[in-house]
Protein backbone atom coordinates (compact mmCIF):
# COMPACT_ATOMS: atom_id res chain seq x y z
CA UNK A 1 0.00 0.00 0.00
CA UNK A 2 1.12 3.44 -0.97
CA UNK A 3 0.81 6.26 1.83
CA UNK A 4 0.82 9.87 0.10
CA UNK A 5 -0.23 12.86 1.97
CA UNK A 6 0.21 15.53 -0.85
CA UNK A 7 -1.68 16.24 -3.72
CA UNK A 8 1.38 16.47 -5.84
CA UNK A 9 1.85 13.28 -5.48
CA UNK A 10 -1.33 11.61 -5.61
CA UNK A 11 -2.03 13.08 -8.84
CA UNK A 12 0.73 12.05 -10.48
CA UNK A 13 -0.13 8.53 -9.04
CA UNK A 14 -3.35 8.71 -10.32
CA UNK A 15 -2.12 10.19 -13.54
CA UNK A 16 0.11 6.65 -14.25
CA UNK A 17 -2.70 4.48 -13.39
CA UNK A 18 -5.35 5.85 -15.85
CA UNK A 19 -2.65 5.92 -18.43
CA UNK A 20 -2.32 1.88 -17.69
CA UNK A 21 -6.50 2.33 -18.01
CA UNK A 22 -7.22 1.39 -14.65
CA UNK A 23 -10.44 2.07 -12.63
CA UNK A 24 -10.44 4.22 -9.50
CA UNK A 25 -12.78 3.57 -6.65
CA UNK A 26 -12.65 6.05 -4.11
CA UNK A 27 -13.46 5.55 -0.08
CA UNK A 28 -13.27 8.81 1.65
CA UNK A 29 -13.09 8.76 5.73
CA UNK A 30 -11.90 10.59 8.73
CA UNK A 31 -10.43 7.37 9.87
CA UNK A 32 -10.53 6.02 13.35
CA UNK A 33 -11.25 2.67 11.00
CA UNK A 34 -13.85 -0.28 11.43
CA UNK A 35 -15.73 -2.69 9.35
CA UNK A 36 -17.90 0.24 8.17
CA UNK A 37 -14.66 1.64 6.47
CA UNK A 38 -13.55 -1.34 5.81
CA UNK A 39 -16.63 -2.77 3.47
CA UNK A 40 -16.54 0.54 1.92
CA UNK A 41 -12.98 -0.82 0.55
CA UNK A 42 -14.05 -4.47 -0.36
CA UNK A 43 -17.00 -2.96 -2.22
CA UNK A 44 -14.39 -0.76 -4.44
CA UNK A 45 -12.14 -3.29 -4.40
CA UNK A 46 -14.67 -5.85 -6.26
CA UNK A 47 -15.63 -3.45 -8.68
CA UNK A 48 -12.03 -1.33 -9.77
CA UNK A 49 -8.63 -2.34 -10.62
CA UNK A 50 -7.14 0.85 -7.70
CA UNK A 51 -9.06 1.82 -4.43
CA UNK A 52 -7.77 4.66 -2.97
CA UNK A 53 -8.86 5.60 0.74
CA UNK A 54 -8.94 9.18 2.15
CA UNK A 55 -8.31 9.86 5.91
CA UNK A 56 -8.98 13.52 6.89
CA UNK A 57 -10.62 14.65 9.85
CA UNK A 58 -12.52 18.14 7.69
CA UNK A 59 -12.65 20.60 10.00
CA UNK A 60 -15.24 22.35 7.81
CA UNK A 61 -18.07 19.84 8.85
CA UNK A 62 -17.97 20.50 12.69
CA UNK A 63 -19.50 23.54 14.27
CA UNK A 64 -18.64 25.62 16.49
CA UNK A 65 -18.16 23.55 20.34
CA UNK A 66 -18.53 20.00 18.31
CA UNK A 67 -15.80 17.37 18.92
CA UNK A 68 -13.33 18.04 16.22
CA UNK A 69 -10.45 18.52 18.48
CA UNK A 70 -11.37 15.14 20.24
CA UNK A 71 -12.56 13.32 16.94
CA UNK A 72 -11.08 10.00 17.86
CA UNK A 73 -7.56 9.35 15.22
CA UNK A 74 -4.95 6.71 15.43
CA UNK A 75 -2.97 6.79 12.41
CA UNK A 76 -1.14 3.67 12.67
CA UNK A 77 -3.89 1.60 13.52
CA UNK A 78 -5.79 2.83 10.18
CA UNK A 79 -2.25 2.13 8.35
CA UNK A 80 -2.51 -1.51 9.32
CA UNK A 81 -6.05 -2.09 8.83
CA UNK A 82 -6.39 0.22 5.61
CA UNK A 83 -3.49 -2.62 4.53
CA UNK A 84 -4.89 -5.25 5.43
CA UNK A 85 -8.29 -4.41 3.72
CA UNK A 86 -6.54 -4.00 0.55
CA UNK A 87 -6.28 -0.79 0.13
CA UNK A 88 -4.03 0.63 -2.93
CA UNK A 89 -3.36 4.35 -1.90
CA UNK A 90 -3.94 5.79 1.40
CA UNK A 91 -4.08 9.27 1.15
CA UNK A 92 -3.83 11.58 4.41
CA UNK A 93 -3.73 15.37 3.96
CA UNK A 94 -3.47 17.70 6.67
CA UNK A 95 -4.99 20.72 6.85
CA UNK A 96 -2.95 23.33 4.84
CA UNK A 97 -2.76 20.60 2.18
CA UNK A 98 -6.62 20.43 1.09
CA UNK A 99 -6.64 24.15 2.07
CA UNK A 100 -3.85 26.02 1.92
CA UNK A 101 -5.37 29.30 1.57
CA UNK A 102 -8.61 30.72 2.64
CA UNK A 103 -10.53 29.68 -0.43
CA UNK A 104 -11.87 32.12 -2.82
CA UNK A 105 -15.07 30.24 -3.77
CA UNK A 106 -17.78 28.22 -1.58
CA UNK A 107 -19.97 24.76 -1.82
CA UNK A 108 -23.18 25.21 -0.98
CA UNK A 109 -25.42 22.04 -0.16
CA UNK A 110 -29.10 24.28 -0.96
CA UNK A 111 -31.27 20.73 -0.63
CA UNK A 112 -32.04 18.15 1.73
CA UNK A 113 -30.19 19.44 4.47
CA UNK A 114 -32.78 21.72 6.41
CA UNK A 115 -34.26 18.34 8.17
CA UNK A 116 -32.05 15.36 10.37
CA UNK A 117 -28.12 16.52 10.79
CA UNK A 118 -28.46 19.11 8.58
CA UNK A 119 -31.35 20.93 10.57
CA UNK A 120 -29.00 20.37 13.71
CA UNK A 121 -25.77 21.12 12.47
CA UNK A 122 -25.77 24.08 10.71
CA UNK A 123 -23.23 24.32 8.22
CA UNK A 124 -21.78 21.09 8.65
CA UNK A 125 -23.15 19.59 5.17
CA UNK A 126 -21.67 22.62 3.45
CA UNK A 127 -18.71 21.43 4.96
CA UNK A 128 -18.61 17.99 3.89
CA UNK A 129 -19.93 18.93 0.16
CA UNK A 130 -16.68 21.20 -0.15
CA UNK A 131 -13.88 18.57 1.19
CA UNK A 132 -15.61 16.07 -1.47
CA UNK A 133 -15.16 18.59 -4.14
CA UNK A 134 -11.64 19.02 -3.43
CA UNK A 135 -11.10 15.53 -2.95
CA UNK A 136 -13.32 14.25 -6.28
CA UNK A 137 -11.37 17.05 -8.20
CA UNK A 138 -8.09 15.87 -7.05
CA UNK A 139 -8.88 11.90 -6.98
CA UNK A 140 -11.23 11.63 -10.31
CA UNK A 141 -12.28 8.64 -9.14
CA UNK A 142 -14.64 6.52 -11.47
CA UNK A 143 -16.91 5.12 -8.44
CA UNK A 144 -17.34 6.60 -5.14
CA UNK A 145 -18.56 4.68 -2.28
CA UNK A 146 -20.45 6.06 0.78
CA UNK A 147 -22.42 4.15 3.83
CA UNK A 148 -25.74 4.07 4.01
CA UNK A 149 -25.44 4.71 7.90
CA UNK A 150 -25.10 8.38 6.91
CA UNK A 151 -28.19 8.14 4.72
CA UNK A 152 -28.35 11.77 4.56
CA UNK A 153 -24.66 12.75 3.34
CA UNK A 154 -25.19 10.12 0.54
CA UNK A 155 -28.65 12.09 -0.42
CA UNK A 156 -26.71 15.72 -0.48
CA UNK A 157 -23.44 14.21 -2.05
CA UNK A 158 -25.76 12.14 -5.17
CA UNK A 159 -26.78 15.76 -5.17
CA UNK A 160 -23.27 17.59 -5.18
CA UNK A 161 -22.03 15.02 -8.08
CA UNK A 162 -25.64 15.14 -9.97
CA UNK A 163 -25.37 19.34 -9.84
CA UNK A 164 -21.40 19.74 -10.53
CA UNK A 165 -21.41 16.90 -13.20
CA UNK A 166 -18.75 15.42 -11.05
CA UNK A 167 -17.91 12.19 -13.34
CA UNK A 168 -17.94 9.72 -10.67
CA UNK A 169 -20.68 7.16 -9.36
CA UNK A 170 -21.89 7.49 -6.17
CA UNK A 171 -22.28 3.63 -4.49
CA UNK A 172 -24.32 3.05 -1.27
CA UNK A 173 -23.35 0.56 0.92
CA UNK A 174 -25.76 -0.87 4.07
CA UNK A 175 -25.01 -0.20 7.36
CA UNK A 176 -22.34 -2.75 9.39
CA UNK A 177 -23.92 -3.46 13.05
CA UNK A 178 -22.85 -4.61 16.07
CA UNK A 179 -23.68 -8.28 16.98
CA UNK A 180 -26.67 -6.18 19.37
CA UNK A 181 -27.47 -3.91 16.25
CA UNK A 182 -25.33 -0.72 17.27
CA UNK A 183 -24.17 0.70 13.92
CA UNK A 184 -20.54 0.33 13.68
CA UNK A 185 -18.93 4.12 14.75
CA UNK A 186 -15.90 5.58 15.00
CA UNK A 187 -17.59 7.83 17.71
CA UNK A 188 -19.03 4.79 19.64
CA UNK A 189 -15.63 4.89 21.71
CA UNK A 190 -16.59 7.65 23.35
CA UNK A 191 -19.34 5.96 24.76
CA UNK A 192 -19.30 4.70 28.82
CA UNK A 193 -19.76 1.12 29.70
CA UNK A 194 -23.41 2.01 30.82
CA UNK A 195 -23.71 4.15 27.68
CA UNK A 196 -22.57 1.46 25.46
CA UNK A 197 -25.59 -1.11 26.97
CA UNK A 198 -28.08 1.24 26.57
CA UNK A 199 -26.86 2.18 22.64
CA UNK A 200 -28.51 -0.72 20.35
CA UNK A 201 -31.89 0.30 22.09
CA UNK A 202 -31.77 2.93 19.24
CA UNK A 203 -31.91 0.23 16.16
CA UNK A 204 -34.06 -1.33 18.28
CA UNK A 205 -36.46 1.20 18.42
CA UNK A 206 -36.40 2.33 15.13
CA UNK A 207 -36.92 -0.93 13.74
CA UNK A 208 -40.42 -1.22 15.50
CA UNK A 209 -41.41 2.01 15.02
CA UNK A 210 -40.70 1.57 10.86
CA UNK A 211 -43.13 -1.15 11.68
CA UNK A 212 -45.74 0.94 13.38
CA UNK A 213 -45.42 3.46 10.74
CA UNK A 214 -47.24 0.87 8.52
CA UNK A 215 -50.42 0.36 10.66
CA UNK A 216 -50.68 3.31 12.61
CA UNK A 217 -48.66 6.11 11.16
CA UNK A 218 -46.17 8.19 11.68
CA UNK A 219 -47.31 10.24 14.94
CA UNK A 220 -47.62 6.63 16.72
CA UNK A 221 -44.37 5.63 15.11
CA UNK A 222 -42.34 8.57 16.64
CA UNK A 223 -44.09 8.35 19.99
CA UNK A 224 -42.89 4.72 20.04
CA UNK A 225 -39.70 5.51 19.48
CA UNK A 226 -39.35 8.06 22.20
CA UNK A 227 -40.95 5.81 24.51
CA UNK A 228 -38.42 3.07 24.15
CA UNK A 229 -35.81 5.56 24.25
CA UNK A 230 -36.79 7.32 27.63
CA UNK A 231 -35.20 4.28 29.14
CA UNK A 232 -32.02 5.64 28.31
CA UNK A 233 -29.74 8.19 29.20
CA UNK A 234 -29.14 10.06 26.23
CA UNK A 235 -31.27 12.59 25.06
CA UNK A 236 -33.33 12.48 21.17
CA UNK A 237 -31.63 14.95 18.80
CA UNK A 238 -34.24 14.45 16.05
CA UNK A 239 -36.06 11.25 15.43
CA UNK A 240 -38.13 11.99 11.80
CA UNK A 241 -39.44 10.08 8.93
CA UNK A 242 -39.27 11.49 5.43
CA UNK A 243 -39.28 9.81 1.64
CA UNK A 244 -36.18 9.18 0.88
CA UNK A 245 -33.84 10.23 -0.69
CA UNK A 246 -35.47 13.69 -1.38
CA UNK A 247 -36.16 13.64 2.81
CA UNK A 248 -39.55 15.45 2.58
CA UNK A 249 -42.74 14.91 4.51
CA UNK A 250 -44.40 11.91 3.04
CA UNK A 251 -47.28 11.65 1.92
CA UNK A 252 -49.56 8.36 1.26
CA UNK A 253 -48.08 8.01 -2.25
CA UNK A 254 -44.67 8.03 -1.08
CA UNK A 255 -43.46 4.49 -0.68
CA UNK A 256 -39.70 4.71 -0.28
CA UNK A 257 -39.02 6.46 3.78
CA UNK A 258 -36.37 6.89 5.94
CA UNK A 259 -36.91 6.74 9.94
CA UNK A 260 -33.57 8.36 11.20
CA UNK A 261 -32.73 9.28 14.32
CA UNK A 262 -29.85 11.49 16.64
CA UNK A 263 -29.46 10.83 20.33
CA UNK A 264 -27.04 12.17 22.40
CA UNK A 265 -24.91 10.68 25.02
CA UNK A 266 -22.61 12.02 27.11
CA UNK A 267 -19.47 12.36 25.10
CA UNK A 268 -20.78 10.87 21.88
CA UNK A 269 -24.16 11.85 19.50
CA UNK A 270 -24.53 8.46 17.58
CA UNK A 271 -27.11 8.34 14.11
CA UNK A 272 -28.51 5.91 13.03
CA UNK A 273 -31.69 5.26 10.25
CA UNK A 274 -33.52 1.96 8.16
CA UNK A 275 -34.63 3.14 4.36
CA UNK A 276 -38.07 1.19 4.34
CA UNK A 277 -40.62 0.59 1.95
CA UNK A 278 -44.40 0.89 2.43
CA UNK A 279 -45.32 -1.10 -0.98
CA UNK A 280 -46.98 -4.53 -0.87
CA UNK A 281 -44.38 -7.02 -2.22
CA UNK A 282 -46.35 -8.04 -5.52
CA UNK A 283 -45.19 -11.31 -6.66
CA UNK A 284 -44.01 -11.20 -10.72
CA UNK A 285 -45.89 -13.55 -13.33
CA UNK A 286 -46.43 -13.52 -16.41
CA UNK A 287 -49.51 -15.20 -16.85
P1 LIG B 1 -16.58 8.90 8.29
O1 LIG B 1 -17.53 9.17 9.39
O2 LIG B 1 -15.18 8.47 8.62
O3 LIG B 1 -17.22 7.82 7.36
C1 LIG B 1 -16.60 7.44 6.16
C2 LIG B 1 -17.57 6.58 5.38
O4 LIG B 1 -17.82 5.37 6.10
C3 LIG B 1 -18.93 7.27 5.17
O5 LIG B 1 -19.39 7.04 3.85
C4 LIG B 1 -19.80 6.59 6.20
O6 LIG B 1 -21.17 6.59 5.87
C5 LIG B 1 -19.22 5.18 6.18
N1 LIG B 1 -19.60 4.46 7.41
C6 LIG B 1 -19.42 4.85 8.70
N2 LIG B 1 -19.95 3.95 9.56
C7 LIG B 1 -20.49 2.97 8.80
C8 LIG B 1 -21.20 1.76 9.08
N3 LIG B 1 -21.45 1.38 10.33
N4 LIG B 1 -21.61 1.00 8.05
C9 LIG B 1 -21.36 1.38 6.76
N5 LIG B 1 -20.69 2.51 6.43
C10 LIG B 1 -20.27 3.30 7.42
O7 LIG B 1 -18.57 10.36 6.60
C11 LIG B 1 -17.48 10.87 6.75
O8 LIG B 1 -16.41 10.22 7.36
C12 LIG B 1 -17.13 12.25 6.23
O9 LIG B 1 -18.30 13.05 6.27
C13 LIG B 1 -16.54 12.28 4.80
C14 LIG B 1 -17.49 11.66 3.78
C15 LIG B 1 -15.20 11.52 4.80
C16 LIG B 1 -16.25 13.73 4.38
O10 LIG B 1 -15.38 14.34 5.25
Amino acid sequence: MNIVSTTREIKKMIKDYKKQGKTIGFVPTMGFLHEGHLTLVSKSGSDCDITIMSIFVNPLQFGPGEDYDRYPRDIERDIELAEKAGVDVLFTPDVNELYPAEPSVSVKAVERTDVLCGASRPGHFDGVVTVLSILFNIIDPDKSYFGQKDAQQVAVVKGLAGSLHFPTEIISVETIREQDGLAKSSRNVYLSDQERTEAPVIYQALKTASEIYMTDGSNAAIEHFKHELSTVSGDIDYIEILTYPELQVPSESDTRLIIAAAVRFERARLIDNIIFTTEEETACSDQ
